[in-house]
């Protein structure tokens, strides 16, 4: 465990015995069960090439539900479980200027990138955005990134001039370049409304929280097609907690639209997508949906391949 900034930790996790590490590529994440009983997903800020060992960082997050807290009270040698490394937000490797967009904590897969991008011998932008010059992450390997790095620290208490702005770095943007990004979705928002202008960036992001809980909604009715179960979902219930009322226990993690454990096959019905993890082209193809948040239309029935 090592302080690397004001309020974030990095933690180094090595199999226990001769268990062997599953590998994982540059963008990936593991769900982490923390000591306070949530899971919770974190990046993998190594190199991939790294089969030894996984380090993941974590910020402290006061308005949490106690995960975060709970991992900064562990201590050197203490034994946490982890899920297998999966990755929605795959770094591509091909020779299309790169942009790696960071905002706080959410440096953390764009570390892992850079690595692969330096490896590689691939020039690229690196672009981070901290409160305070205190909460820059990861330091020392960004001061030695060396020239293939071209590395921008923005902080919100630099002179106005110096600070991060959406508008004007999305201006600046080489054309046809491929942005991936990551941090809180105010940040992230900013951002993305900024390359509305600029069609020719291939924008690609990962949440790492919802930004604030979708509202319950009305009533609607889901049918389970393998069970042959059919069951209301009321107002101000998700689909999962009627399902866990019923004796059903759905793969879950986030529990926030954020993260795709929950993802079922939609049979038939009308969805109201609620996620955070799904494309518009999935919303769209309307077959599959995150049953912890996401909904039926009001009224209708959601047939499902459960
Ligand atoms: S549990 Fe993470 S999206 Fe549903």
């Amino acid at each position: 465990m090592t302080a690397i900034a004001e309020g974030i930790v990095a933690f180094e996790l090595v199999p226990e015995g001769d268990t062997a590490l599953l590998p994982f590529t540059a963008g990936a994440h593991i769900d982490v069960y923390t000591p306070s009983g949530h899971v919770r997903q974190y990046s993998l800020v190594n190199d991939e090439s790294e089969r030894h060992r996984y380090i993941v960082a974590v910020q402290w997050d006061a308005a949490g539900r106690g995960g975060s807290a709970s991992m900064h009270n562990l201590g050197v040698g203490a034994v946490l479980h982890v899920g297998q490394p999966r990755n929605t937000f795959e770094l591509v490797r091909d020779d299309v200027p790169t942009v790696l967009l960071a905002g706080g904590i959410g440096i953390t897969p764009l570390i892992a990138m850079a690595h692969v991008l330096l490896r590689r011998g691939r020039p690229f932008e690196l672009h981070y955005a901290v409160r305070a010059d205190n909460r820059v992450a990861f330091r020392d390997f960004l001061d030695r990134g060396g020239d293939g790095m071209a590395c921008a620290i923005y902080r919100d208490d630099d002179p106005p001039e110096w600070r991060f702005d959406a508008g004007s770095l999305a201006a600046r943007i080489k054309d046809g370049a491929r942005v991936y990004m990551c941090g809180p979705s105010g940040f992230m928002d900013a951002v993305s409304r900024a390359c509305a202008s600029r069609p020719d960036i291939d924008l690609r992001l990962e949440r790492f929280a919802a930004p604030e809980p979708a509202g319950p909604g009305p009533e609607f009715t889901v049918s389970l097609a393998r069970r042959g179960l059919s069951v209301p979902v009321p107002a101000g219930a998700t689909i999962l907690e009627t399902l866990r009322g019923e004796g059903i226990e759905p793969d879950v993690s986030c529990e926030q639209g954020v993260c795709g454990t929950c993802l079922t096959t939609v049979l038939e019905g009308q969805i109201d997508h609620r996620d955070y993890f799904l494309s518009a082209h999935d919303h769209k193809a309307g077959d599959r949906m995150l049953i912890c948040v996401s909904r039926g239309k009001p009224g209708t029935t959601l047939v499902l391949d459960l």
